[in-house]
């Protein structure tokens, strides 16, 4: 066993990590330093957080092996990677519309600010939210796309440079050939585009259009697929001056790739384009809002006033994915404000024992994880499916249900936070004055 894994399984886990979840890390030493850093971190906060060694199962150490390391800045060339998935943002879009911080307006408009591509979030906020005027501004919208006969894609800007690539079918492996020779790839596909383009009728610049050849096909003017009566799109990033007058901003999955300087001019940034009154949600979930946690501000004369951190409940010991965790800089607040409430919540005895058994009860009933005969979780199904998704979803609903949200949120009051469950099920606080050291 190599030495990184050996010292991060001694240093955050008294040495305790199962065999499995070792092998699973394995073959971190010849990750990138980036990847390594990022792993490292996550160890970090599950320590702030009381994970115990029992919990990582073999799934989560294949998710941190195998599919975090395509996920970072660094295996996209620098750039936060686009990717997004529908039914993320589920009930943060039920928030949106619920939540009691926001003074209701008739027709109101929200900012969808880094709405990745495909657009998929957006697309369904804008259908669950028809009375809403949805923008969706992203950086890396594309202009052109450019599909091969496998349907790997690359997209271009308006001049028709190359921007990245993917494989078609969200696919470690498929993405690792892409990769193995970039620069050919990206010849590839640059020369793709100047083929299909040839081909392609003259039209409006802001006019969806088609060609094919071979298998291959190119779309112009990507994001007119995409528009709503209620949605439009504009390539844009945070600190946008063409957008105000909002009574919605949205941020999500996005500022975890930002050191909090960064992070709070964001928040300077919403401040100056929400109408009084409006609110600014930033957070991270992932698929069907598992794994959620965000700070929601409101407009209150000049500035914003942070008025909620939440989190679902499931982060309380995450079993699909160890997202609660990830993080690119050491100073994330919200990551070590979830770590710190999570502590919180792990350091009472009583309440941790009740929740880890009923918790291991329902991914039992729902065929997910059993305990192994050296008490280690094992996951008992192939692959992060749909159903998996599903199942995983209504574990955390069903705990809610018997009450362990209420029960977390009685646990904050005793320690001292002001505490309550929110409109969408979540654990609440008012994160007032709570000061979130970085790492050390
Ligand atoms: C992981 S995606 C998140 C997509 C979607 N919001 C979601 O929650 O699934 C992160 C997005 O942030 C965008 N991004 C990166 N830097 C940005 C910036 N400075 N301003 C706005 N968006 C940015 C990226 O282009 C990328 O599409």
């Amino acid at each position: 066993m190599d030495n990184l894994v050996e010292r991060l399984n001694k240093t955050y886990f008294d040495g305790r990590l199962s065999p499995t979840v070792l092998g699973a890390l394995a073959g971190l030493p010849q990750q990138s330093a980036e990847v390594q850093t990022v792993v490292e971190r996550m160890c970090k906060y599950m320590g702030i957080a009381r994970f115990g060694a029992s919990d990582f199962s073999d799934s989560l150490a294949f998710i941190i092996g195998t599919i975090f390391p395509g996920l970072v800045p660094g295996a996209w060339g620098g750039m936060v990677p686009p990717l997004t998935h529908p039914g993320r943002h589920e009930k943060i879009d039920t928030y949106i519309d619920d939540t009691p911080w926001r003074e209701a307006t008739a027709e109101p408009t929200l900012l969808d600010i880094g709405c990745g591509f495909p657009p998929a979030t957006t697309v369904e906020t804008a259908a669950r939210l028809p009375s809403y005027r949805i923008t969706g501004l992203d950086p890396l919208l594309p202009y052109y796309i450019v599909y091969d006969e496998q349907g790997d894609y690359a997209t271009f800007d308006q001049e028709g440079k190359l921007e990245y690539f993917q494989a078609g079918i969200p696919d470690a492996e498929r993405y690792a050939a892409l990769l193995q020779d970039a620069a050919a790839t990206v010849a590839r596909f640059t020369g793709l585009q100047r083929q299909l383009l040839a081909a392609l009728p003259a039209g409006d610049a802001e006019t969806l259009a088609t060609v094919e050849q071979d298998g291959a096909k190119l779309v112009k003017y990507v994001i007119g697929e995409y528009e709503r009566p209620n949605l439009t799109f504009r390539r844009g990033r945070i600190g946008d001056s063409a957008v105000g007058d909002l009574d919605v901003v949205r941020c999500f999955n996005v500022l975890m790739y930002f050191d909090r300087a960064f992070r709070q001019q964001t928040v300077d940034w919403a401040g100056d384009v929400l109408k009084l009154g409006g609110v600014f949600l930033c957070g991270v979930n992932w698929l069907h809002s598992l794994e959620s946690r965000y700070t929601v501000y409101r407009r209150e004369g000049e500035h914003l006033v942070a008025k909620e951190f939440a989190f679902s409940i499931e982060n309380l010991r995450p079993y699909v994915t160890p997202v609660p965790w990830y993080s690119i800089y050491d100073d994330d607040y919200d990551t070590g404000l979830l770590a710190r409430l999570v502590g919180t919540l792990r350091s009472d005895d009583p309440f941790r024992q009740d929740f880890d058994a009923r918790l291991d009860q329902l991914l039992a009933e729902h065929d997910l994880f059993a305990r192994d005969d050296t008490g280690y979780l094992r996951f008992t199904r192939e692959g992060l499916t749909p159903e998996v998704m599903g199942l995983g979803v209504e574990v955390a609903a069903q705990l809610d249900r018997e009450g362990y949200v209420e029960r977390a949120v009685a646990v904050l009051q005793q320690a001292g936070y002001t505490a309550w469950r929110n409109c969408v099920g979540h654990v609440a606080i008012d994160p007032t004055g709570i000061e979130v050291p970085p790492l050390a």
